[in-house]
């Protein structure tokens, strides 16, 4: 089955340029082209068949494809490249003229519905598996829980007992992170007698990432088998009564960007994972919310735990006076440039989630205050508050009721 693709090329001959009729001729590159492209830049013999050609005639390319490609796609570009080399050396065999050299020049045409509502491509569930598969070969661990750590909060992962690590840059399409302060590993280990994965830095949009890529590792919890995610994050406060090192336990988002049109989910849905319109008016569990708060109580805690609504923005500028009054208007007591994203496609392959966020600045709604917010700052608090979050969360960890796996289990045994 295939889909008009979103793109089309044109292909004229150097020389020939100023005079071709762009698009008198048309010739068809299928799906698994262009897939053999992605892959390896070197299409098959078999997958592509390019018509006889005319060296003075000018030729349309049109991609037809399932897959979704965006205007930021280097790999699509790398693709036509490559599809250029081969079209010449087609063009070459087949007017038997060995020594042809003309020059030639690719121009892409984006099919674009709009500049904003582009297609985006998307990994697939055959990526995350891949990588499900890479790291279940690697570990004999069978975790239920994983746990994202924010900026500065790498201390949670180190923390893990019986630890296998995993560098992002070894892991089979895991993006890597480039922040300071995001060291870049995934730990398998175990918290409080439960096993746990850990990602010892996350990905940002504002890193270049875009958002199904960002949120690529939560698919691939979801086929290790992970049931529970935990997510910490650092956030600036927009409520007054907040403080800077309180700990807030996310009761609700506003996921800013998801509401101007860049979701993580938008694209053809992976059925698998979920649906396409999913629910998230349960986004944060409300059984977790509660042991944590109790947890708290016990912990002695309370003077800095509070409940709230968690604002993600695309940074990584801090906000301006009027956009800090705006979010704080809309609703949002602390925002941040992470954690809703990931949390939409967590609970859209349904994983129970809990949110924890660490105020590490206030957010000035004031043009008379001078609050200055800079990274290094919010590392500095991390670490301050850091052993306390830890120890919080660790203590849900081993208060969290899920079930003992066999090593075995994956959880996309049966039927995919
Ligand atoms: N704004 C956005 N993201 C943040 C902030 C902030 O003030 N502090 C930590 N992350």
């Amino acid at each position: 089955m295939e889909q008009w693709f979103k793109l089309q090329a044109k292909h004229i001959l150097g020389s020939d340029a100023k005079n071709s009729r762009v698009g008198k001729n048309h010739f068809a590159i299928q799906e698994d082209t262009i897939q053999a492209l992605l892959t390896d830049g070197h299409p098959s013999k078999d997958c592509f068949k390019a018509p006889p050609l005319h060296p003075l005639h000018s030729y349309k390319m049109v991609f037809y494809s399932s897959v979704w490609f965006s205007r930021e796609n280097s790999l699509l570009y790398k693709a036509a490249v490559s599809l250029q080399r081969t079209i010449a050396r087609a063009r070459r065999q087949s007017i038997g003229c060995k020594s042809f050299s003309l020059q030639i020049q690719l121009f892409l045409l984006l099919l674009l519905f709009g500049t904003k509502m582009q297609p985006t491509e998307t990994f697939s569930f055959g990526h995350c598996k891949e990588t499900a598969d890479w790291l279940l070969a690697r570990t004999t661990q069978r975790p239920r829980i994983a746990i994202i750590c924010g900026s500065g909060l790498g201390p949670l992962a180190d923390s893990l007992e019986n630890q296998e690590s995993f560098k992002y840059t070894e892991i089979p399409h895991f993006p890597r992170s480039t922040v300071a302060g995001h060291d870049g590993h995934l730990i398998f280990g175990g918290l409080k007698g439960k096993q746990c994965v850990c990602m010892k830095g996350r990905f940002h949009m504002y890193e270049g990432y875009p958002l199904w890529k960002v949120t690529f590792p939560i698919r691939v919890f979801k086929l290790l088998g992970i049931e529970t995610l935990l997510v910490t994050n650092a956030a600036g406060a927009l409520a007054d009564s907040y403080n800077v090192g309180d700990l807030m336990i996310i009761q609700d988002h506003i996921n800013l960007l998801g509401l101007t049109g860049e979701n993580p989910l938008r694209g053809p849905n992976e059925e698998w994972f979920g649906p396409r319109f999913p629910a998230l008016s349960d986004a944060y569990d409300r059984k977790i919310r509660t042991l944590a708060m109790e947890t708290a109580r016990h912990l002695g805690y309370t003077s800095f735990v509070r409940e709230g609504v968690y604002c993600m923005v695309g940074g990584p500028n801090f906000e301006s006076v009027a956009e800090a009054r705006l979010l704080h208007l809309l609703g949002a007591d602390a925002v941040g440039m992470s954690t809703a994203a990931e949390v939409v496609v967590a609970r859209h392959c349904g994983l129970r989630v809990f949110g924890l966020s660490l105020i590490t600045n206030k957010v000035t709604k004031d043009y008379n205050v001078k609050v200055s917010v800079d990274h290094h700052g919010v590392l500095e608090v991390s670490k301050m508050r850091t052993s306390m979050l830890q120890t919080l969360l660790t203590e849900i960890v081993g208060s969290l009721d899920c079930g003992e796996r066999k090593e075995t289990e994956t959880c996309y045994q049966n039927g995919v």
